[in-house]
């Protein structure tokens, strides 16, 4: 079952869900599946494939990632913006308070979370060249977000998190990824929301951001 939504609205309500997570409904097995199919229909650089999802459901698993969850944001990965973010946001007064109360649930309610799920990509990028980076990155982002996009249609909710980032090593060992081959692209908080009903955001304007012909 999907919501009924086009593609315009799918696209413009896919929102980072952290307050509206169903925390008390199990997400099943198949509709991860379903997402994970659509997501590697993304494109990649030549084609590689290199893309993998963990996805966590176990309930003793999850509260050993959950536990490295909290204390990545304590050391910095998933925070809020900072002030140098602060003149991007001027046009959007509120959204701190916002993501910082929705951060702050999540921080202690994570345990809580039906399923986490760990995009990565073989390959990894320190030190490596611009064009690298973007391939390896440029490879998987684009599936992140078609499962993002996948799960939304299916009533599910999720928000992008970079928490893995500053304990990446931690985190990969307790998955059982091969850190130095594989590097681990984000850390998505996955369960039904509460209601279906979301908004489109508001952004920065379309003139601030489209630039015809030339800069
Ligand atoms: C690369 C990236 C990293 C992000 N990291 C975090 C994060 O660590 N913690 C968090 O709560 N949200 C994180 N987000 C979600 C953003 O805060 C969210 O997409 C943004 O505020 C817009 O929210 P909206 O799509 O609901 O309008 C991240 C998003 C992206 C694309």
């Amino acid at each position: 079952m999907t919501l009924d939504l086009t593609p315009d609205q799918l696209l413009s309500t896919t929102r980072a869900v952290r307050k509206r997570l169903d925390l008390d409904r199990p997400v099943p097995r198949s509709l991860i599946e379903e997402c994970v199919d659509l997501a590697t229909q993304a494109p990649t650089g030549r084609n590689r494939q290199r893309w993998h999802f963990i996805v966590v459901t176990d309930p003793d698993r999850r509260r050993l990632v959950g536990d490295i969850f909290r204390r990545a944001l304590a050391t910095g990965g998933g925070q809020p913006p900072t002030e140098r973010d602060l003149p991007r946001m001027f046009a959007h007064p509120g959204s701190m308070e916002r993501i910082s109360d929705g951060l702050r649930h999540l921080h202690d309610n994570i345990h809580r979370v039906p399923a986490f799920v760990v995009p990565a990509i073989e390959g990894r990028t320190e030190g490596a060249s611009v064009l690298d980076q973007s391939m390896t990155w440029g490879s998987i982002l684009p599936a992140v977000w078609s499962f993002m996009l996948a799960a939304r249609a299916r009533g599910l909710g999720t928000v992008w998190t970079s928490a893995q980032g500053p304990l990446e090593r931690e985190l990969a060992d307790a998955l059982q990824v091969p850190y130095d081959e594989v590097m681990l692209a984000a850390f998505i908080p996955l369960a039904f929301t509460l209601g279906t009903e979301f908004k489109p955001a508001r952004r920065i304007p379309r003139e601030q951001v489209l630039h015809w012909e030339r800069w």
